[in-house]
């Protein structure tokens, strides 16, 4: 029960829309439900309250997964809704849902193409690199919490201490990486080191892609950026785009 800490157990089906139809009705079907009513600890400064802040514990399709598909699935020529490879589609909710089994990581065929060490079949195919540790825990996690399309607002905006290894790093690695890096580099540009990252900060293209700016393709293709991981950014261009 530890790990259940903070998680409300309840059974009411009728909360779990989309899944209810095709599930056995005698089974206990976990939903998380938010109770960090006051955002994490993180402060909720300026006294407003934050109405569905975000829970650490809770893993929020379109905040922690999505990105990652973007990244490193749905680019042009696999599966985006134009290639859409084998019928798959995986820039929305609804096309990574049909490919998974809430609770069950074995039956679940895009958790299985992302960990199975069979080379021919591993996804993303090579040249592109296999996803990190964190990201397929990430991915795990989302099923086994039920693969739920659940949202949270992230409330405040912290732009105290943006570093390049603590913010930045972490905001391309998740939105950017796959796109853009070493086996493919979209439009030539690679973001897996600093000086890459660097030099489309310093001539400007950084910033106006991920602000989607006229005369910029809008960046991260098919998604965007929330203002807070924006601002961050700006942040760190504006104080000189260090390696910190
Ligand atoms: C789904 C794949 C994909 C993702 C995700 C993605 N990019 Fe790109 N990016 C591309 C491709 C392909 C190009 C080259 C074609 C173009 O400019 O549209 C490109 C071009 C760019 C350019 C040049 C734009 C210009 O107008 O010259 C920049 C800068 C860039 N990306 C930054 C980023 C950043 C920063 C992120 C993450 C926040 C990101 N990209 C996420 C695929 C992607």
């Amino acid at each position: 029960m530890e790990k259940l800490r903070g998680f409300l157990l309840v059974s009411l089906l009728v909360v779990l829309g989309q899944v209810s139809c095709t599930h056995k009705s005698a089974e206990l079907i976990p939903v998380y439900v938010n109770t960090n009513p006051t955002g994490g600890g993180n402060g909720n400064g300026g006294g407003t309250t934050n109405p569905n802040p975000c829970d650490p514990n809770i893993v929020y399709f379109t905040k922690d997964i999505l990105p990652i598909l973007n990244s490193n699935c749905a680019m042009s020529g696999c599966h985006d809704n134009i290639t859409a490879k084998e019928g798959i589609v995986l820039n929305s909710y609804a096309g990574a849902r049909a490919k998974v089994t809430p609770y069950s990581l074995n039956s679940s065929k895009i958790y299985k193409v992302m960990v199975t060490s069979n080379s021919k079949d591993i996804m993303p195919p090579a040249p592109n690199s296999k996803l990190s540790q964190t990201q397929l825990d990430l991915i795990a996690k989302w099923i086994n919490q039920g693969a739920q399309n659940l949202t949270c607002n992230s409330g405040n905006c912290d732009t105290s201490n943006v570093t390049y290894s603590g913010v930045v790093s972490k905001t391309i690695n998740t939105y950017c990486y796959g796109c853009h890096n070493g086996a493919s580099a979209g439009g030539g540009i690679n973001l897996s080191s600093h000086a890459g990252v660097a030099s489309i900060a310093a001539n400007g293209k950084l910033m106006g892609s991920i602000q989607g700016v006229a005369g910029y393709s809008a960046m991260p293709k098919g998604s965007k950026l929330d203002e807070c991981q924006i601002k961050q950014i700006q942040i760190w261009v504006k104080a000189g785009a260090l390696n910190n």
